[in-house]
């Protein structure tokens, strides 16, 4: 299978590198397009799998799949100019962007996968949504993500954008550790110890409630707290101050901006 990337930026070097760093590598030949120029070269310079294509229309000569990785509102511009085949396969990746509105700029290509991969593809961790749910180009774009990460297929592509809402909260998450680590370094514990200690315990939280709660979190809840222990103070305490609603606010506002 060979794959093309038009767009070489911050994902294309997530996936690519994701890609080139599996054992075995999942994919033989993969060519990126030119720009950005210093992350194309800097790729193929690392992995010998990676070539850069001279132009956008190159990469996608050379390819079976082609990622679109542009921004979404550079798509006309990029797409239009470039000349599709019918057997291609598209992995479209722009934020915020249908399939319909992708469909008229890839003919005759008909064989459209949408899917959003995070940067921690990079080191084959986190999920991967893709829509639709099925298909032989589904299933061939599945077997790859599959390389990278959890890979959660959705039927209808409403709810691959809800599940994308919940992206927006990497930051807030990575604040979450940082106030965290705040807190113990002000008790005069070693920075560095403090953030692994939670970073740690925060990820193997993430594991059971990934490969074991069956999405039945709330016993996760129930059975952390001791009856008068130190989890059932803390969510008494987080509960006083409003509990979790300010993050939904917060996932109801992206969602409108979607
Ligand atoms: N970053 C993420 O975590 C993530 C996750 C899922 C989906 N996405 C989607 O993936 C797409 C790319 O995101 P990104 O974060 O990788 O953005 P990015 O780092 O800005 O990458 C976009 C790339 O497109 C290049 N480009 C500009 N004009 C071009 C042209 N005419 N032909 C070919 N390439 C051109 C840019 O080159 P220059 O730097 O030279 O302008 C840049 O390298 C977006 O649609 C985004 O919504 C991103």
């Amino acid at each position: 299978m060979r794959l093309g990337f038009i767009g070489t930026g911050n994902i294309t070097t997530a996936i690519v590198t994701g890609l080139c760093t599996c054992d075995p590598p999942a994919a033989a030949t993969i060519w990126v397009s030119p720009r950005n120029k210093d992350k194309a070269d800097a790729l193929a310079a690392r992995w010998s799998a990676v070539q850069v294509g001279d132009t956008n229309q190159a990469v996608v000569d050379r390819a079976d799949m082609v990622f679109l990785a542009i921004l979404p509102q550079q798509k006309e511009e990029i797409l239009t100019n470039l000349h599709f085949r019918k057997e291609h396969v598209i992995i479209h990746l722009l934020a915020g962007t249908q399939v319909e509105e992708i469909r008229p700029l890839v003919k005759p290509a008909d064989r459209i996968v949408r899917a959003i991969p995070l940067p921690c593809t990079a080191i084959h961790a986190g999920p991967v949504v893709v829509y639709p749910d099925r298909g032989e180009a589904v299933s061939q774009v599945c077997d790859l993500f599959n390389r990278l990460g959890t890979v959660i297929t959705q039927a209808k592509e409403d709810h691959l954008e809800t599940l994308a809402v919940i992206t927006s909260l990497m930051a807030p998450y990575y604040a979450l550790v940082e106030a965290v680590t705040a807190w113990g370094t002000a008790q005069g514990i070693d920075r560095k110890d403090v953030a692994a200690y939670t970073a740690s315990m925060f990820g193997a939280l993430s594991q059971i409630a990934e490969s074991e709660a069956q999405g039945d979190i709330r016993s996760l809840v129930t059975e952390s707290m001791t009856p008068g222990g130190l989890n059932e103070l803390a969510m008494a305490v987080i509960d006083g101050h409003g509990g979790f609603s300010h993050i939904l606010t917060a996932m109801d506002a992206v969602k409108r901006k979607q």
